[in-house]
């Protein structure tokens, strides 16, 4: 931690209180000429503080800002964010963890960015992550389990930051098939995870999440294939980062340990609780051909069930699938 962590830290433990110069110095062991220089920095970042001769300093507001310390701060998990690193900028959140974890960084590393220059989404696309505004972190994890099970776990991240937005937000948050969380059929959190494995033997996986939080619709890119929204675009209120983030680490945590103990089964009932398309007829292009039937769950390897309709089950490892009615619906 940094003695700028340190000051937050103590300005936090001692709300609306006056911290002198000389006792802070004293409880961080660095000159009073350091603890003002840290103050300034704070300032820059957007920190509020009130210096007063004779009484010291007073943190009056924060600013909207990812700071390790502050998400540190309060996080009541068991295994999430045993560790957190925050940057003001990196390439990815996602290369960041991958690197960590390459170094022998513990599970639960949270890795988060306020902006991301090189954010990745999905098949080599890009993951727009402007600063200020949305979520963009990575978890690492390092489970014992079957290699072919590692995709369970982009479906316990995809329940989490599902049901995060409906607690916080009220919204009724649709999972989409594999990865994407959506709002009223709008894109608004994108999953990327990625493994690191030997045949039999999970090294670390990295859970990437992306969640449009405060985000306006000019700073989408032009031309994106999908419709997308944020939290901001939906309410028209700006949401606390810093809340959304441990909200959704402590779900995470839950499930993850909840996964470890009991297996899949009861992600697996959330997830097909939170999917629309569950039990509704829907198309699947396959490039080729165009196969047709009933979502009737998932597999344990994280394919989607489709009920043909000689009973036939298939199972669904890639491809669009769309509901047979909205695809009417946009005939029309
Ligand atoms: C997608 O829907 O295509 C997946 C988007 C994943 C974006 C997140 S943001 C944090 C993490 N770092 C990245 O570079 N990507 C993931």
């Amino acid at each position: 931690m940094t003695s700028r962590d340190k000051i937050i830290g103590l300005f936090r433990t001692c709300p609306n209180q006056y911290l002198s110069g000389q006792e802070i110095s004293r409880l961080l062991d660095i000159s009073r000429a350091a603890v003002w220089k840290q103050v300034e920095v704070l300032r820059e970042l957007g920190f509020e503080i009130e210096a007063k001769h004779s009484l010291g300093y007073r943190l009056l507001a924060a600013p909207d800002l990812l700071l390790a310390s502050e998400i540190e701060r309060g996080l009541n998990c068991q295994l999430i964010g045993r560790s957190v690193i925050s940057f003001p900028e990196t390439d990815s959140t996602n290369v960041r963890a991958r690197r960590l974890a390459e170094e022998g960084a513990i599970e639960g590393t949270v890795v988060v960015a306020d902006r991301q220059s090189a954010g990745r989404g999905r098949l080599g696309r890009r993951w727009e992550s402007p600063p200020g505004v949305n979520l963009y972190c990575s978890i690492l994890l390092r489970p014992q389990i079957p290699v072919q099970q590692a995709p369970q776990l982009t479906f316990l991240t995809a329940v989490a930051v599902a049901e995060t937005l409906q607690e916080l937000c009220q919204f009724s948050a649709e999972v989409k098939w594999p990865n994407d969380i959506l709002i009223n059929g709008a894109k608004i959190s994108g999953l990327l995870n990625e493994m690191n494995a030997e045949t039999e033997q999970i090294h670390f996986v990295i859970l990437g999440v992306g969640v449009n939080l405060n985000m306006t619709e000019s700073q989408f890119p032009d031309g994106l294939n999908y419709p997308a929204t944020s939290v901001f675009m939906e309410t028209g209120q700006p949401i606390d980062r810093l809340n959304f983030l441990q909200f959704f680490l402590q779900r995470l945590d839950l499930y993850y340990s909840e996964f470890l103990q009991e297996g899949f089964t009861p992600i697996r009932h959330r997830w097909e609780s939170l999917c629309h398309i569950m039990n509704k007829q829907v198309e699947v292009d396959r490039g080729n051909r165009c196969l047709r039937g009933t979502v009737v769950g998932l597999e344990a390897d994280g394919a989607l069930r489709l009920q043909q309709q000689d009973g036939q089950i298939e199972k669904i490892l890639a491809g669009d699938v769309i509901p047979v009615k909205s695809r009417k619906r946009e005939k029309n």
